[in-house]
């Protein structure tokens, strides 16, 4: 009788464990916390749970915001990986993909970077920076050649977006077409004059929740019917 009664307690806490790690993931995605304990599933993740795809990406593109402040804790080789697969899923015009991805983890330098470049916010203790380059020997020639601009700007958005899926923090600071930045960071880095950095994001885990701004103006749309 005692056996199964343990059983039975324990088959209890095997179940009570699933719900647990539902809510746990559920709260690591919205980036908050469920007030609720124990096994039932609040309604807010009953709400996650049942959410389609398109739902979920709709919710990361608008609760996604620029994060500048950062724990210090480092990210791991395969949340790296992620991020710069998400980046190279981008667009990029005839399908050239033409850039590099600088990954930086070395502290010094990130330091460095942030003395020298503040609005970089690399002295907020990111995990790390990617600084999303192009390669203009890549591009394509004669007037296509600035689209690279455009392949980088979207590579950069995807990388934001999944650094914000994952429950990490991310911010793009602006490099190029300031183009003493763009000298000092090809400096700093000792990239070849044909990388051409279009902008630092410090990604990290984040030491600050900023509020999501709501920046849908209907007044900065005109329909043609
Ligand atoms: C091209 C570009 C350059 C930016 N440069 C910087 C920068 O140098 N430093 C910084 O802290 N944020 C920078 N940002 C982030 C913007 O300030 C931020 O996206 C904007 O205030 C909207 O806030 P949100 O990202 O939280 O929606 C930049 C963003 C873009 C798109």
């Amino acid at each position: 009788m005692k056996k199964i009664f343990v059983c039975l307690m324990m088959a209890m806490a095997v179940v009570g464990l699933n719900s647990c790690q539902n809510k746990k993931a559920c709260e690591q995605e919205c980036q908050r916390e469920c007030s609720q304990e124990g096994e039932h599933k609040c309604e807010h993740c009953k709400q996650h749970e049942q959410m389609n795809k398109t739902d979920i990406v709709l919710e990361a593109i608008q609760t996604r915001v620029s994060v500048r402040q950062f724990t210090g804790e480092k990210l791991s080789d395969e949340q790296i990986e992620k991020l710069l697969r998400a980046a190279m899923a981008a667009p990029s015009a005839m399908n050239k993909q033409p850039w590099q991805f600088v990954v930086i983890t070395n502290e010094e330098l990130l330091a460095k970077i942030g003395e020298q470049m503040p609005n970089s916010r690399c002295q907020n203790k990111p995990g790390c920076a990617i600084v999303p380059c192009g390669d203009m020997s890549k591009t394509l020639e004669g007037a296509g050649r600035d689209f690279w601009v455009d392949d980088l700007s979207a590579a950069t958005e995807n990388l934001l977006l999944a650094a914000h899926a994952m429950g990490l923090g991310a911010c793009w600071t602006g490099v190029h077409p300031n183009m003493e930045r763009v000298s000092d960071v090809q400096k700093l880095l000792g990239l070849d004059e044909q990388i051409v950095p279009l902008c630092i994001i410090p990604v990290g885990v984040p030491a600050e929740q900023p509020e999501v701004k709501q920046k849908f103006n209907e007044e900065n749309v005109r329909y043609i019917k």
